[in-house]
């Protein structure tokens, strides 16, 4: 990676330069614009105090040594010090199309790497509460999680996908005792979430005459708790059924686990647990509940076992942390949940940390924002605040199918139901994904299916036009395939538009590396957008096709590249892309 390339060689020349100091951290990044080239070096700053110099006078002291020693001379086009003391570098043109013949040689390879080799990173992603419908907090959980999954393995790392299902606690008496009481069998494997909400529903309705209840469901609780042989037989029968419901939605969404972990898996861990933190002196007794004084990071304490005995969620996620450093071997975890539960994991950290399972590995609460409707308020589509993700990708279909119409009235009836499922769950994944996790996000149905901006039918269409341009120039030039590039032949790419785009291709592999660093999937959605923009100025301001041939054929080269790096970004975000739209 060439970011990587220079960082070194600006250490080296620092080094050779300034012989008795230690290296800085630097930071090279990508300019805002284009004008400043394609890296800018804050290094001369960092170390003008230290020198004693002005900070340009630094710059120029490194940006001369590097031309002197003409070392990597042909990966410049450019060095220049610009105020008030950056070092900003341009890729010579000879790079650009080298890497272009690198990706249209390594194709969906294109961007990976090996940097995750032999590390283990588990991604704890979706994780709905049984009987419950899930909750557009459950629908950006998936999809982040999973796109983190595709970025993860990409770079090379062991991933083990786990969904942390809410499948224990008190809720289950309520269920039982309506199932026992109102519940039909049949009806249940028919729409399982539906009629479990639905007996949930009547519990509460029926508790409000009846103040016995509450104690009935409580009864019912504990002898699941005691492993009754009756409720165990009926707990596993809700999970089971309620997963199949899940399972259609993931199927849908094209998600996928390695392990179905829930709650209650690490129920006999629990007690141990406790006894352990007791033992440790960590945790003490408080009014007859156990908590973790967490003082010393100036947080409230964690509760880890209710007077009655009861464990809770925490106690749980502490026995969770615990499995998955010692049995998965995780170097690193990654919780996907709201940021409404920020402070649930800061707890659990801090915790984890004065119980001695926090040094080794790193965790991270990789927190994401609420989804807003067009009017700015929460996102429901029907009362209440949950939301019926069938629905929604109902509605996102629905509503594609009909631009689909629009634009291309000729192609078949199961084309255009192809196009529409497609495009319509990259519109739902996109508008998640191209937004920074932290902030709350909005459903703007006209935005997200939008042929033009910031959307995902915009990277399919571009992706799909570059297809049908392939497509174009062999029939015009009468070609079964293209034959293989000629490195020379990409010195006929020198106009603005296509060094703009070669520049921006080359930092690819960059975007995706970012990306899993800072857990941000968006940030590979505005690298494919700004790609996708890119291109377009350039499919605008010259001819492809229609250019002499030989012009032609490079322009066609190129764009291939681009579909290629397009079509990467997209999958790792789990959408994908159509050869015609
Ligand atoms: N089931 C929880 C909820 O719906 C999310 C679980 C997240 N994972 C975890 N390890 N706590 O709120």
């Amino acid at each position: 990676m060439i970011n990587k390339e220079i960082k070194i060689l600006i250490g080296k020349i620092v080094g050779d330069l300034y012989q008795n100091i230690k290296i800085p951290n630097f930071v090279l990044e990508w300019p805002k614009q284009k004008d400043f080239g394609d890296y800018a070096c804050n290094v001369a700053m960092v170390l003008a105090k230290e020198l004693k110099k002005s900070p340009m006078e630094v710059a120029n002291e490194i940006t001369e040594k590097i031309k002197a020693e003409k070392v990597n001379e042909e990966m410049f086009k450019n060095i220049v010090v610009a105020n008030p003391g950056f070092i900003n570098f341009e890729i010579s043109e000879k790079y650009l199309t080298e890497n272009l013949e690198h990706i249209l040689k390594r194709k969906c390879k294109f961007g990976s790497s090996e940097i995750g080799k032999r590390k283990i990173v588990v991604i704890d992603y979706s994780a709905p509460n049984i009987a419950k419908p899930m909750h557009v907090g459950h629908l950006r959980s998936t999809i982040i999680g999973q796109a983190l999954y595709n970025i993860y393995s990409f770079l090379g790392y062991k991933v083990i996908g786990d969904n942390h299902i809410g499948d224990w606690g008190t809720q289950f008496g309520k269920l039982i005792y309506a199932y026992k009481n109102w519940g039909d069998k049949k009806k249940i494997s028919k729409s399982p979430i539906e009629e479990m909400t639905k007996l949930y529903i009547k519990f509460h309705k029926e508790s409000e005459s009846n103040k016995d209840l509450e104690e009935f469901a409580r009864q019912e609780t504990k002898r699941l708790q005691d492993k009754d042989s009756e409720n165990i037989k009926l707990w596993k029968f809700l999970v089971k059924e309620s997963l199949k419901d899940y399972n259609k939605i993931y199927k849908t969404l094209n998600v996928k686990f390695d392990l179905v972990l829930g709650e209650s898996a690490y129920d006999n861990m629990l007690a141990g647990i406790v006894n352990g933190a007791m033992d440790k002196k960590i945790a003490s007794k408080s009014e007859g509940a156990v908590v973790i004084n967490l003082d010393k990071y100036n947080l409230t304490p964690f509760l880890i076992q209710k007077t009655d005995g009861a464990f809770l969620y925490m106690t749980t996620d502490i026995a969770t942390a615990k499995y998955r450093e010692e049995k998965l071997k995780a170097n690193k975890i990654l919780y996907v949940v709201a940021n409404e539960q920020a402070l649930h994991f800061q707890k659990l950290f801090a915790s984890l940390e004065l119980l001695g399972m926090g040094e080794k590995i790193k965790k991270e609460h990789v927190k994401f924002g609420m989804v807003l409707g067009e009017n700015g308020k929460k996102f429901s589509t029907r009362k209440g605040d949950t939301i019926y993700l069938v629905d929604l990708i109902h509605r996102a279909t629905e509503f594609a199918q009909k631009a689909v119409e629009d634009k291309n009235p000729k192609l078949s009836r199961s084309e255009k139901k192809k196009i529409a499922k497609t495009v319509g769950l990259g519109a739902i994944k996109y508008n998640d994904l191209s937004q920074n996790r932290l902030t709350d996000i909005t459903f703007d149905w006209d935005k997200m299916l939008s042929f033009e901006g910031n959307s995902a039918p915009y990277l399919q269409y571009t992706y799909a036009r570059i297809n049908s341009l392939v497509n174009k120039f062999k029939n015009l030039h009468k070609l079964d395939r293209i034959n293989p590039f000629d490195k020379n032949d990409f010195d006929l790419l020198k106009e603005k538009e296509e060094i703009n785009l070669m520049r921006h291709l080359i930092k690819f592999p960059e975007a995706v590396e970012i990306a899993a660093n800072e857990n941000c999937p968006h940030l590979i959605a505005l690298y494919i957008y700004d790609l996708a923009s890119l291109y377009n100025t350039f499919y605008n301001s010259l001819s492809v096709v229609k250019a002499e041939k030989s012009v032609a054929k490079v322009r066609i080269e190129m764009s291939k590249s681009v579909a290629i790096v397009l079509k990467n970004g997209l999958n790792l975000l789990g959408i994908d892309v159509l050869d015609k739209m």
